[in-house]
């Protein structure tokens, strides 16, 4: 059976780009009873920029609540990253088969250095970490956003190092990239991401949601003037949600004039209300119900445990160490 694996930081709540990037994708994955789908919450990789527990915490639960308001099937196993030790004895042998200078050009990392923040050793080494993550299940697909693929690409260059030592142990794993979702920007016209502070949170109510759209910064083209769709980052977010006979209308509005700004950041408004309604509804009903959250992670954890201590046996014996648990 494929199996397919993806996991999202507990580092601030589900935003658009992680919908619309890897959850969603992954829920879609899901509907195939001939895959293995594993989603998990990246609460040790959280740990790398977020050292508040409690705030920590209060995210993994939101993730995992927007997974299943998402609608993820009750097959697909659902667990937290710090629930699985193997994974960090795991991180620890992949990363004597990682060369410091991959890491050293991680554009992650790069980014994070750029910011200026002070780089500890688990931020460094986040990928062996990540790496880590996919190659103990097996996963043949990883869906995953555009930022994602060198990460990828060091995981797959770590597995067949480590199968060019020893022979075939592990699977290398492809990227699964959704080709019409570009990477979805934030904002302020970068990427969206938890650590920029751009997020559009869609499961916010409706006034909310519309102050975090009026922050996105637009040109000073006059009410009456035509605009840009293809520079217009509310119409590149409304592209991203609304559907074709929508996008297309927008598109002519913007290009005949007579249309502010302000209205299309309305629109954008809308269209995501209504996209997300239904997981509104029960991301909410999730968040008030956490004891249901937590049944359905602690369910996960113990099949990922056992999969991944299946892995971590052989790789313990590839190696030369006891297999025996401790
Ligand atoms: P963030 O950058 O907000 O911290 P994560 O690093 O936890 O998000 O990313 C989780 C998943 O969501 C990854 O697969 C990532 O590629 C995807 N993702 C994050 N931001 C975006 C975006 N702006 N557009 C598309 N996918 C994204
Ligand atoms: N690094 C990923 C991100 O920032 C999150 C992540 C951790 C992940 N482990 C993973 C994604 C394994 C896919 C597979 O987006």
């Amino acid at each position: 059976m494929t199996r397919i694996l993806t996991g999202i930081q507990a580092t601030g709540r589900p935003h658009l780009g992680n919908l619309l990037g890897a959850m969603l994708p992954a829920v879609g994955l899901a509907q195939d009873s001939k895959k293995q789908v594993f989603c998990f919450i990246a609460d040790l990789h959280a740990l790398t920029t977020l050292p508040d527990a409690a705030k920590r915490k209060e995210y993994t639960y939101a993730i995992a609540a927007a997974w299943l308001a998402l609608g993820l099937a009750k097959q697909v196993i659902l667990y937290r990253q710090s629930r699985i030790p193997a994974a960090a004895e795991m991180a620890w042998y992949l990363s004597c088969f990682t060369p410091y200078a991959r890491l050293a050009h991680a554009h992650a990392f790069k980014d994070k250095v750029q910011q200026g923040l002070s780089i500890s050793g688990g931020l460094f080494t986040y990928p062996i970490l990540m790496a880590a993550d996919v190659l103990l299940y097996q996963a043949a697909q990883v869906p995953v956003g555009k930022d994602q693929l060198q990460h990828l690409e060091l995981t797959r260059d770590i597995a067949h190092t480590f199968n060019q030592h020893y022979g075939p142990t592990f699977v290398l794993p492809q990227a699964h990239i959704q080709e019409e979702t570009p990477t979805v920007l934030g904002t302020d016209g970068r990427k969206m991401s938890k650590s920029y502070q751009n997020t559009i949170d869609v499961f916010l109510p409706e006034e909310q949601l519309y102050k975090e759209i009026m922050r996105i910064p637009t040109d000073s083209t006059p009410l009456a003037a035509p605009k840009n769709p293809d520079t217009c980052t509310v119409f590149s977010l409304y592209r991203c949600v609304a559907d074709e006979d929508q996008v297309a209308s927008l598109h002519d509005r913007y290009v005949t004039g007579g249309y502010g700004y302000a209205a299309a950041k309305r629109a954008l408004t809308s269209a995501i209300q209504e996209r997300f309604a239904s997981a509104r509804k029960r991301f909410n009903s999730y968040m008030h119900d956490l004891a249901t959250v937590e049944q359905r992670l602690v369910a996960g954890e113990e099949r990922a445990r056992a999969i991944a201590m299946e892995t971590l046996t052989t790789v313990r014996a590839t190696l030369g160490y006891l297999t025996d648990s401790l």
